[in-house]
């Protein structure tokens, strides 16, 4: 066989074979769902995060940091102790998480078409989750979005997988701004390259609003 083709097939290899075990991770899934619900969609509209999407490396990088106590989380202390959080667990509950896939919005059927399921459509129900729209510019929030953020957070708003950076489109807006808090206050660390300035602390909340109103409408 030609070198060139072995090389090919090595290198797709780790896409077809994850090294991660879903049932472990839909098992620990179980506990997380308490807050975060069934599908990783968060609650309470935004006191618990969406989960579900996000890079898997951002989510196991958050984990690591409850458990060694960097980021403070109060609520989900007892959840991330080394005991119940070996590093595997933390691997798998954060690609089970990452392939969650939520739908912003249900197909339109005919309820009365003989093969309508409704158990089927109150499953699908379940695992919808779209922002409503919060208020701001959107045109303001676009501009500033795209050259200060997406460079980062993606054109999208999705996040980047390889830079371990969350999806910021799809998450509730109140959590956006609690973190915003956060990380001015320097509790949580936005940039690990640059910790001592704060992105977020160069902008006003009028332009933070605006951005927010932005990536609520980026899941309609
Ligand atoms: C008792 C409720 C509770 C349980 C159970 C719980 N969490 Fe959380 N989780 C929270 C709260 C509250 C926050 C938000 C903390 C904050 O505002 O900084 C959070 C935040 C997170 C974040 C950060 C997300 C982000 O975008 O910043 C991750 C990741 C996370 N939880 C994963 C998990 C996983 C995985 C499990 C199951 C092993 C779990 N949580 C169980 C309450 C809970
Ligand atoms: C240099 C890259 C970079 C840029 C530019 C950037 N971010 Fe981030 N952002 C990150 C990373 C990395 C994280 C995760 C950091 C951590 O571990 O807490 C993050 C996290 C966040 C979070 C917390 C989300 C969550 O789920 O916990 C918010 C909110 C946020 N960024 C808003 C913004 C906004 C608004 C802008 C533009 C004004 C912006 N970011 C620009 C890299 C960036």
């Amino acid at each position: 066989m030609p070198r060139p083709f072995i090389l090919i097939c090595l290198s797709i290899l780790p896409t077809l074979s994850p090294a991660f075990d879903f049932e472990n991770g839909e098992e620990i899934n179980e506990v997380c769902a308490g807050c975060h619900g069934e599908y990783g969609q968060g609650g309470k509209e935004g006191e618990y995060p969406r989960l579900a999407g996000m890079p898997s490396a951002f989510l196991a990088k958050q984990l690591h940091l409850f458990r060694d106590r960097i980021r403070p989380n109060l609520a989900m202390v007892e959840y991330v102790d080394d005991r119940q959080m070996p590093d595997q667990d933390i691997e798998d509950i954060s690609k089970f998480l990452e392939q969650i896939k939520l739908k912003t919005k249900l197909p339109p059927v005919d309820e009365t078409a003989p093969g309508f399921n409704a158990y089927q459509r109150l499953l699908e129900s379940k695992r919808l989750m779209q922002i409503p729209r919060a208020p701001g510019d959107l045109e303001k929030g676009q501009k500033i979005y795209r050259k200060e953020c997406a460079s980062c957070h993606g054109r999208d708003g999705m996040g980047d997988k390889e830079k371990a950076v969350p999806m910021l489109a799809g998450q509730y807006t109140n959590y956006l701004w609690r973190q915003v808090k956060k990380y001015r206050e320097k509790i949580r660390i936005h940039d690990e390259d640059a910790p001592e300035e704060e992105l977020l602390s160069d902008f006003s909340d009028d332009e933070l609003t605006d951005i927010f109103a932005y990536l609520s409408i980026l899941d309609d």
